[in-house]
C-alpha cells in the first residue's frame, strides 16, 4: 500500500516544492499540515488541490488537537518543514520562533511517537553551527553554536528530535542544508526579494559591506535530498545537505542586476543585521558517501531558471508585496 506521509509546511517555499515533487512520480500519499502563516501560501499548490492523494489539513504544529487531526489517519513518515524561518522576524520578535520551532517540534514528535511512525525527519538548517571564519566547512560533528532567536530555536528543535532517537528508540532523522533558493521563495528572503525589487527598479538593500558569504542549493536538490532521507537515512543520524556553491552576497546581487539588465546603481548598503553570521559552508561529503546524492542543478542555469520564474509569474510575488508584507517591509528597511 502506498506510504502516508505527513508533512508540516508544505504551504511555504520548499515544502510546496517537495510536495509537489512527492507528487510527480513517487508512490506515496501526502497530508499538508499547515497554520497559513504570512509566509503559507495556497497559490503555491493551486495545480494539485484537486489530487486524491493529496489532502490539507489547516492546523498549527503547536496546538496538540490540531496535530491529532493531522494524526486520524495512519501516518508513516513525517517531514516536518513547519517553521518560523526569517533571521530579521526572529530580531523583531522571537515568540513565534520559540512557539512554533520549538514547542511545534515537541507537539509533533510526541504525535508520531504515539503513532508509531516509520520516519520522522526533522528539517533543520546549517544556521544552527554558526558562523564560520575564511577557511573550513561544516560538518555533522560541528558543535551547535546558533547565534539568532531563529537558529537557537532551530538548534533547540534538533536536540529535542534528537533525544526522541536516543531515549525511545524513535526514527528520528535531522538534515542541515544550506540556503536554498528557487521557485515559491518567500520575497523577503535575499534571492526573490532582489530579484522582485530590481525588477520594480527599487533599491537592493545589502546588509553590512556584502561580503558575508552563503552557501546556495537549488530547492529540487534540497528536495531530492529531504526525499533520500526519508527512504533511506539512519535512524538518529544527521546529515548535512549542500551544493558546495559558497557566494558573497554582494556577487549574488550584482549576477541578478546583470541578468534582467538592471543598473548597479540600484545597489544600497543599509545598516548590517545584528549577529550577522559571516560565512556558511557545508561539507555534505555524509550524504554523498551513504545515500548517493548528487547535486542536478549547477548554479549558473538555477539562477537562471529562478530569475525567469519571477519574470514569469509576477501575479504570484505582487499579491504577496502589496498585502501584508508591505507593512513588515517598512518597519524593516524604513531608515536603514
Ligand atoms: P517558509 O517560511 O517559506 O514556510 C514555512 C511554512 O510553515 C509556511 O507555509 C507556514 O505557513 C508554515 N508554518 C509556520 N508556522 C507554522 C505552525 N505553527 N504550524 C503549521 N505550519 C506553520 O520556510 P522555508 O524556507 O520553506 O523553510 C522550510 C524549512 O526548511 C524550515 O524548517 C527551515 O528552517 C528549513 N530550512 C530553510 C532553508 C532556506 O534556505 N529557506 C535552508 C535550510 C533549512
Ligand atoms: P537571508 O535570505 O535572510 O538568509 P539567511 O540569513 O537565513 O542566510 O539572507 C541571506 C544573506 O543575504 C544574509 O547574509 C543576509 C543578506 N541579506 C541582505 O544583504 N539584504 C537583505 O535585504 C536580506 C533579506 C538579506
Amino acid at each position: 500500500m502506498a506510504k502516508q506521509i505527513l508533512v508540516t509546511g508544505g504551504c511555504g517555499f520548499i515544502g510546496s516544492n517537495f510536495i509537489h515533487y512527492l507528487l510527480s512520480g513517487h508512490d506515496c500519499n501526502v497530508t499538508n499540515l499547515d497554520k497559513l502563516t504570512y509566509a503559507g501560501n495556497l497559490d503555491n499548490l493551486r495545480d494539485v488541490e484537486g489530487n486524491p492523494r493529496y489532502t490539507f489539513v489547516k492546523g498549527d504544529i503547536a496546538d496538540r488537537a490540531d496535530v491529532e487531526a493531522a494524526f486520524a489517519a495512519k501516518i508513516d513518515g513525517v517531514v516536518n518543514f513547519a517553521a518560523e524561518t526569517h533571521v530579521d522576524r526572529s530580531i523583531l520578535d522571537p515568540d513565534a520562533f520559540v512557539a512554533t520551532n520549538i514547542t511545534g517540534t515537541y507537539r509533533l514528535l510526541e504525535a508520531a511517537r504515539k503513532a508509531g511512525v516509520d520516519k520522522f525527519v526533522q528539517i533543520s538548517t546549517d544556521e544552527v553551527y554558526g558562523s564560520l571564519g575564511a577557511s573550513g566547512k561544516f560538518s555533522e560533528e560541528t558543535p551547535l553554536s546558533p547565534n539568532s532567536p531563529y537558529s537557537a530555536s532551530k538548534a533547540s528543535a534538533d536536540m529535542l528530535a534528537l533525544s526522541y532517537f536516543r531515549t525511545f528508540g524513535m526514527p528520528v532523522v535531522v538534515t542541515r542544508c544550506s540556503n536554498n533558493y528557487g521557485p515559491y521563495q518567500f520575497p523577503e528572503k535575499l534571492i526573490p526579494l532582489l530579484v522582485t525589487n530590481a525588477l520594480e527598479e527599487k533599491q537592493l538593500p545589502v546588509y553590512g559591506d556584502g561580503l558575508n558569504v552563503r552557501d546556495w542549493i537549488h530547492v529540487i536538490d534540497h528536495c531530492r535530498a529531504v526525499h533520500m532521507v526519508l527512504e533511506g537515512g539512519t535512524p538518529g543520524a544527521v546529515y548535512n545537505i549542500g551544493a558546495d556553491n559558497e557566494r558573497a552576497n554582494i556577487e549574488i546581487v550584482k549576477g541578478i542586476l546583470a541578468a534582467l539588465g538592471k543598473p548597479e546603481s540600484l545597489i544600497t548598503y543599509v545598516k548590517d543585521r545584528p549577529g550577522h553570521d559571516r560565512r556558511y559552508a557545508i561539507d555534505a561529503t555524509k550524504i554523498r558517501r551513504e545515500l548517493g546524492f548528487e547535486v542536478s542543478i549547477p548554479f549558473g542555469r538555477g539562477i537562471e531558471e529562478t530569475v525567469r520564474w519571477y519574470v514569469e509569474n509576477r501575479g504570484w510575488w505582487e499579491r504577496i508585496k502589496s498585502g501584508e508584507y508591505a507593512a513588515y517591509y517598512e518597519v524593516m528597511y524604513k531608515g536603514r
